[in-house]
């Protein structure tokens, strides 16, 4: 577990940006807190990381948004991870994710799943499921703990 206080929107989005390098694809990465903890903050910098060229529309009016890693011509061999999914669970059950595609979405070792509000998904997800966890602690102040 690690446990780390960001100071402004740019630290969360930088945590992200690093958390990307570690994924392997085949990850579901879980993001739960409040309206306004940082969690769709810190998805911009997953994706940024993953190399997904923006702007980042936010999935506020579709439950899932599918992106692509932009190809690096410098990478000799193909990239293993070919699509990210950024879902918001916010006003949904898990018959809507489950209605997705969610079992073969998450069972691609390409892919890379991330959900805001999983806890409104929680009895469909995996048990290997990444877990992280946004408190609202002042206007710019943010704690986000990374099981
Ligand atoms: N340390 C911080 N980390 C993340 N967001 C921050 C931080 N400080 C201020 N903010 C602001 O808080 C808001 C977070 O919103 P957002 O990432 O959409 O949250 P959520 O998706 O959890 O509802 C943004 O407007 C962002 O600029
Ligand atoms: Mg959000």
């Amino acid at each position: 577990m690690k446990e780390i206080i960001t100071n402004n929107f740019e630290e969360t989005q930088k945590l992200g940006e690093d958390l990307a390098k570690t994924l392997q694809g085949g990850e579901v990465v879980c993001l739960e807190g409040d309206l306004g903890s940082g969690k769709t903050t810190f998805t911009q910098g997953l994706l940024k990381g993953l190399g997904v060229e923006g702007p980042y529309t936010s999935p506020t009016f579709l439950v899932m948004k599918e992106y692509k890693p932009h190809p690096d011509p410098l990478l000799k061999k193909e990239r293993r991870i070919m699509n990210i999914y950024h879902i918001d669970a916010y006003r949904v059950g898990p018959d809507d994710i489950l209605a997705l595609g969610w079992e073969e979405i998450i069972a691609n070792p390409k892919n890379i799943v991330i959900v805001e509000w999983s806890d409104r998904i929680q009895k469909i997800l995996p048990k290997n499921c990444m877990n992280i966890k946004f408190e609202w602690l002042d206007e710019n102040r943010r704690e986000i703990k990374i099981d």
